[in-house]
């Protein structure tokens, strides 16, 4: 019989390309969700890759009774994979106490469930924000956790913390936690891939939506930054690659592959782009030239960082795998498309 995963934020970005590789897998995948910024047109999306419809229930995590109704109703659920988020760095700034209840609580109540469930393990979706501006790169696991630089990045840091007092505390439970560098691109089939509402706060998706006239000039926030170029150098990391991660991990769990109750892995390529070079590949794979302008440095930015994956690669037995410019076409393939369906 296949395994059941419960994939929360299952319709969003990295969630829905997750729910692909699943259930290419031959997982069983129910989603949660509450839709606060996806869209459940999204597994349309899903069942044409896949030709299987996930089950998809819109509830909200911090609503603990609406959770247990959901595991009551849809029992032998093997393991979790938790993408249900806030995520807008600035927002969390404005709204502190809201990234903290949505963040933390929906935590708590999956966690609090999973042992009267039997549920054996859960997949946690971190970020490298967790290291603040390394001190070295590439960066591994080991090295210091940075005081946060926004609620946001706070909820992760506490988030992990509260995974690994839950599990030391003797729960019957183990995590895989993924520190994820910076995730970009679309499905290739162009069926899924990122939809920022509104003005988009993330790099690629304003890449993509100014070659597309949606808006107007992309700024690059700082071009006097202690690098080659100047601008800031992140690891961007295919979305497809990135998922493929959560299913070598969520067995890895589930047949008690490791000892260790608590794992965490870096998941990037491993190579450092600056946002100019970015912006480069984008011109090359889309033949569009970009209207950018150099802007002042956007406050809270960390300078450079890109992932040591050696981790992931040797223990996971994972790789990136897909090339930037492949990935920058899926993108650009993506909002194609989103413009052929008149979405945006
Ligand atoms: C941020 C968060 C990260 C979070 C991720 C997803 C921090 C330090 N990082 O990553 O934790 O997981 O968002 O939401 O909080 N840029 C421009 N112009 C733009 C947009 C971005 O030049 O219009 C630059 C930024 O200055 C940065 C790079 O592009 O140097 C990447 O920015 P972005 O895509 O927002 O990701 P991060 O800030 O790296």
């Amino acid at each position: 019989m296949s395994k059941k995963i419960l994939v929360t934020g299952g319709t969003g970005y990295i969630g829905s390309h997750t729910v692909v590789e699943l259930q290419q897998a031959g997982y069983e995948v129910v989603i949660i969700d509450n839709l606060s910024n996806s869209n459940a047109e999204v597994i349309d999306g899903i069942v044409k890759i896949t030709g299987i419809r996930p089950t998809f229930e819109k509830i909200d995590l911090v609503d603990m009774d609406a959770l247990k109704d959901v595991l009551n109703r849809h029992k032998g659920i093997d393991g979790i994979i938790h993408f249900a988020a806030s995520k807008a760095v600035g927002e969390s700034v404005q709204k502190p106490l809201l990234y903290y209840k949505n963040n933390l609580v929906s935590l708590t109540n999956l966690l609090e469930l999973m042992p009267e469930h039997n549920i054996k393990g859960i997949v946690f979706s971190s970020s490298c924000t967790v290291y603040g501006e390394p001190d070295q790169n590439p960066i591994d696991e080991s090295a210091p956790i940075k005081p946060a630089t926004s609620p946001y990045g706070n909820t992760k840091q506490i988030n992990e913390e509260i995974i690994n007092d839950f599990v030391h505390s003797g729960a019957p439970i183990k995590s895989i936690i993924l520190r994820y560098f910076n995730p970009i691109g679309a499905h290739p089939s162009g069926e899924i891939g990122e939809l920022p509402l509104g003005v988009p706060q993330n790099l690629v998706p304003f890449i993509t939506q100014t070659g597309m006239g949606i808006r107007e000039q992309l700024s690059v926030f700082g071009d006097d930054y202690d690098t080659p170029d100047g601008s800031c150098i992140r690891d961007f990391i295919n979305v497809v690659d990135l998922s493929k991660a959560h299913v070598i991990a969520i067995e890895r769990m589930l047949e008690n592959k490791s000892d260790e109750k608590v794992e965490i892995f870096n998941l990037g390529t491993g190579i450092g782009l600056s946002v100019l070079e970015l912006i480069s590949v984008f011109e090359k794979v889309s033949g569009k030239s970009l209207n950018y302008k150099i802007a002042p440095r956007r406050e809270g930015d960390i300078e450079k960082i890109w992932a040591q994956a050696d981790k992931a690669n040797n223990v996971l037995g994972w790789k990136a795998n897909e090339t930037i410019d492949d990935t920058m076409a899926s993108a650009w393939k993506w909002q194609l498309k989103l413009r052929e369906k008149n979405i945006i």
